[in-house]
């Protein structure tokens, strides 16, 4: 079973945010199941650089809108951001140096999907609330 699936409850709106949330989602859920099927080190490495590559260009993508758009809690936001990102770096280093599935699935599970999906429900939808009473036109 998936550790994770896309629910309509982590719609923001905002469609570029939602597409790249749902990307995230698959990627979570395939280096999961990857990490649960293979012992192939260097397969497992590939999908978690993957995906904590991602990680950092969905944040960096969601930065430049706040920053655009003046958004006011930015910094807020993006301290989320940060700590989340250079969370998934460590659990992407540690499992090169250990080669640990367990542990990284551990993370994805107890970690990684319960933070992300809370920072969508929460922090990502005040954001979308905000773009929303932008004028069109000002973000991208
Ligand atoms: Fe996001
Ligand atoms: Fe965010």
């Amino acid at each position: 079973m998936s550790v994770v699936q896309w629910s309509d409850d982590f719609k923001t709106g905002v469609c570029g945010v939602d597409c790249q949330h749902k990307a995230l989602i698959r990627m979570l859920s395939g280096l999961y199941s990857i990490a649960e099927k293979s012992q192939d080190r260097e397969v497992v490495s590939e999908a978690a650089s993957l995906l904590a590559d991602f990680v950092v260009e969905h944040f960096q993508c969601e930065e430049k809108t706040m920053r655009d758009i003046s958004y006011p809690a930015y910094e807020s936001h993006k301290k989320q951001h940060d700590e989340f990102a250079g969370r998934v770096a460590n659990v992407v280093q540690r499992f090169d140096e250990t080669g640990d599935n367990g542990t990284l699935n551990e993370s994805i599970q107890n970690y990684m999907v319960p933070w992300l999906t809370e920072h969508f429900t929460k922090t990502d939808k005040e954001m979308a609330g905000f773009i929303a009473c932008v004028p069109s036109g000002k973000v991208a």
